[in-house]
């Protein structure tokens, strides 16, 4: 044995159970990390918004929400005067905005007939390029936007579950994650059987954990056998059509890898999003990602599959624009793609590096948790992006 390994490492005779001893401890570890963090009694929930952010998220000037509030409907005042507004108050606000439903409604923003439903996929092998944040704050945005949202988590790794107060390995059992619904063997599931609701009103999930690589190993298997009319390719969307008409936009977190989950997810998408962080090694590893997808769906297409999409973007995320190699490599992808990089960019900002040191969203922290500045431009950031978003979405149900 070489003399400079330590005592600890000659304790376990193989890398096997080496690893196996480290993952055991290392999850140990991080669950009584998230029990003190996070107690099972505790509740984790969006925070409450000021009548400005409530105006916002319903789309109406702050003045009119006043008016309105002061003929009765609203959150009642807190002791100080103020009032704040919570997710089930804005809604509420929603429907008597909407006299009830009466007429075509205006400010519950549900998908009308005709609309079709958006499923955006959120992607790129590069780990670390903001995946899991964007698809987090995007179906938080949207629910809060008054749609009906649903979040896939995709990744094996299950960050954006975490995110959202699943722990993969304790709250996600067998068949509960979205392979239970795109499984070749008689085990197969509803979807509607594992869509869990959320704490934010108007958004459910459909959580990961390890499981989901089960699809990357038995697909192959399942190609070579032809045990099952549905090609891999289609499995999602398949699954998602029966559910379809409950939601108006599935965001899918895919995993930091082009495999077949990823694949899927590319063709049940409406639209795709491709988030980059703007480094030299970043966007050359996003050009290898982007020649091979280009390669694997040319083999989709030839097998039959569908690749029709309404929208790509391009996402630039944790973005310094004072960093000079960044925002020349940001300028090198919009001379390239134009249009397809979103207007505009999510910012670097502590507040949302913060939040998610605690699993929570810059929907959940509270605000005075941060130097106002900080907190209130990372939202503006983040507001911009989704704003953008949504309005791309808009845009192909034919709405402004
Ligand atoms: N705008 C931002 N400002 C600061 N930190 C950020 C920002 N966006 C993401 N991060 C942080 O960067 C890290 C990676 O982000 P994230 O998990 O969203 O990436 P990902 O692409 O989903 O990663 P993976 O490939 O591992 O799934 C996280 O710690 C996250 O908190
Ligand atoms: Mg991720």
């Amino acid at each position: 044995m070489n003399a400079n390994l330590n005592a600890m490492d000659a304790v376990v005779p193989t890398l096997r159970s080496q690893i196996m001893a480290d993952a055991n401890e290392l999850s140990r570890q991080l669950q009584a990390h998230q029990q003190r963090t996070f107690p099972p009694t505790s509740q984790k929930s969006i925070r409450l918004f000021t009548p400005a952010e409530a105006a916002d998220f319903i789309g109406i000037h702050e003045g009119y929400l006043r008016q309105i509030v002061a003929e009765g409907h609203g959150p009642e005042p807190l002791p100080n005067g103020r009032r704040l507004y919570s997710v089930a108050d804005i809604e509420s606000l929603r429907l008597v905005l909407d006299e009830g439903g009466k007429g075509t409604p205006k400010y519950v923003r549900h998908r009308r007939a005709g609309e079709k439903l958006q499923i955006v996929s959120v992607m790129n092998f590069k780990g670390g390029s903001g995946k899991t944040t964007t698809s987090a704050h995007l179906a938080q945005y949207l629910a809060l936007r008054g749609y009906r949202a649903l979040a896939i988590d995709l990744d094996p790794q299950a960050s954006l579950s975490a995110l959202f107060g699943h722990q993969p390995e304790l709250d996600v059992g067998d068949g509960e994650t979205l392979y239970g619904a795109i499984r070749y063997d008689e085990s197969r599931r509803h979807i509607s059987e594992i869509v869990r609701e959320t704490y934010t009103p108007g958004l459910h999930c459909v959580p990961g954990n390890l499981e989901l690589m089960e699809f990357e190993h038995t697909t192959p298997k399942a190609l070579a056998e032809r045990t099952d009319n549905s090609m891999f390719f289609s499995r999602i969307g398949e699954s998602l059509a029966d559910i379809e008409s409950a939601y108006d936009v599935v965001i899918i977190d895919c995993p930091p890898q082009l495999g077949f989950l990823t694949l899927s997810a590319l063709c049940a998408a409406t639209a795709v999003l491709i988030t980059v962080h703007p480094q030299m090694l970043d966007v050359m590893s996003m050009s290898q990602f982007l020649t091979m997808t280009g390669d694997l769906l040319t083999v989709v297409e030839n097998a039959g599959g569908s690749t029709e999409y309404d929208w790509m973007r391009y996402l630039v995320t944790r973005y310094e624009p004072n960093d000079g190699p960044q925002s020349q490599m940001a300028g090198f992808m919009r001379s390239i793609f134009g249009q397809r990089v979103l207007e505009h960019s999510m910012l670097k900002s502590t507040a949302i590096s913060d939040a998610g040191l605690t699993k929570q969203t810059l929907y959940e922290v509270e605000k005075s948790a941060f130097t106002r500045g900080t907190y209130d431009r990372a939202l503006d950031s983040l507001t911009q992006v989704n704003g953008e978003i949504e309005g791309l979405i808009r845009s192909t149900w034919g709405r402004k």
